[in-house]
């Protein structure tokens, strides 16, 4: 079977992890994030691709791009989670299988706007909570899959 490769695409504001509310979302900077995603899926025998746009058009840019590479998605979607149909319909017209991640767990968070996505309908499922974790278990999600035979 041939190598996987996931393009990672992190939303707006994750350029600033490390700093930004910390207790909330842990204190790894994205370039550490990313190392540690880099080294997964040397582990795991996969090629990634990792990616962080504040703008909405530019996430759906690159959702585009990486249907030309990729063979599935990891997206944190951050606060477009929760309002944004253009990246829901790019994931749907690129017909590639997508996982949700989010740092924080959304369905626990203190903002009730938090509690739902409007990406989810359009990936294969969501991984939520576990920090800097949730990338890694998106990893080892779509692993799992491909080894099945389900993508
Ligand atoms: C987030 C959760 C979103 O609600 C928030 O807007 C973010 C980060 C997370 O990873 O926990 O920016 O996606």
């Amino acid at each position: 079977m041939a190598t996987m490769r996931v393009m990672v695409i992190h939303g707006p504001n994750l350029n600033l992890l490390g700093t930004r509310e910390p207790e909330i979302y842990g204190s790894k900077t994205l370039a550490e994030i990313d190392a540690m995603i880099q080294d997964e899926a040397l582990a795991l025998g996969m090629e990634v691709r990792c990616a962080q746009s504040n703008s909405e058009g530019e996430i759906v840019n690159l959702i585009h791009e990486a249907a030309n590479w990729a063979h599935a998605l990891i997206i944190n979607p951050a606060g477009y989670t929760h309002t944004s149909i253009a990246i829901y319909d790019a994931i749907r017209a690129v017909r590639m299988p997508a996982v949700e991640v989010h740092l924080s767990n959304i369905g626990a968070r203190a903002e009730e706007f938090r509690h739902r996505s409007v990406i989810l309908p359009a990936c294969v499922g969501v991984i939520a909570g576990f920090q800097a974790g949730s990338y890694l278990l998106a990893l080892r999600a779509l692993k799992y899959l491909r080894d099945e035979g389900h993508i």
